[in-house]
C-alpha cells in the first residue's frame, strides 16, 4: 500500500517536469523573438518614414553618392569604375542624361547593378535620387 503511493506519485510528476521545459522553451522563444524586431519597426520616430520633400545636390545627393566613390572618385583608378565619375556635378549629369544612374541603381535589365558587388541603396535614397532628377537635376 505504501509503496504503491510512492510508485503514483513519481509517474504523475512527469508531465509536470516535461511541460515546464516546455513552458521555458516557448519563453525562451518568444523572448528571442524581440531581439529580431526590426529598430525600424519598433521605434518608427527614430529613424522616420523616408522625406523627399526637400532634396538637394549638395545636402543629398553627394551624400548618397559616398559609397560609389570608392570606385568612382576622380582620383580612382578609372578600370575601377570603367571610367565613370561621380564626384563632380558635370560627371554625375552624365550618367543622370543617359539614364544609367537610375537604371544601375534599380537593378534595371539592361545595366549593371550597382552600387557594384554590394547591395542595393536603401529604397528611399532610390527615391531621393528620382525625386532630385524629377524636380531638374539642378546643382543646389
Ligand atoms: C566596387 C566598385 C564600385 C562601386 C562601389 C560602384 N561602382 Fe559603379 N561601376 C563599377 C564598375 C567596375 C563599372 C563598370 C561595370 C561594367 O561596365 O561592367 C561601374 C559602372 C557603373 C555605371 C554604368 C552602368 C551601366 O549599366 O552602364 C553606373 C551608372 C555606375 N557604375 C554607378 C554607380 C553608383 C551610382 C554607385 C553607388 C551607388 C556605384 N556605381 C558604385 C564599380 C563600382
Amino acid at each position: 500500500m505504501h509503496n504503491n503511493k510512492i510508485c503514483r506519485n513519481k509517474f504523475k510528476n512527469r508531465p509536470m517536469k516535461i511541460s515546464l521545459k516546455i513552458f521555458f522553451l516557448l519563453a525562451i522563444t518568444f523572448f528571442a523573438g524581440c531581439f529580431y524586431d526590426s529598430e525600424e519597426r519598433l521605434y518608427p520616430s527614430i529613424s522616420g518614414p523616408c522625406d523627399d520633400t526637400v532634396v538637394t545636390f549638395s545636402g543629398t545627393v553627394t551624400t548618397i553618392l559616398q559609397v560609389c566613390l570608392t570606385c568612382h572618385s576622380n582620383s580612382a583608378a578609372s578600370s575601377s569604375g570603367n571610367g565613370i565619375k561621380l564626384q563632380d556635378y558635370n560627371d554625375i549629369m552624365i550618367i543622370v542624361n543617359n539614364g544609367r544612374l537610375i537604371g544601375a541603381v534599380n537593378h534595371l535589365n539592361g545595366f549593371v547593378p550597382m552600387p557594384d558587388g554590394g547591395g542595393k541603396l536603401p529604397d528611399c535614397e532610390i527615391a531621393q535620387l528620382q525625386k532630385w532628377i524629377d524636380n531638374g537635376s539642378l546643382n543646389n
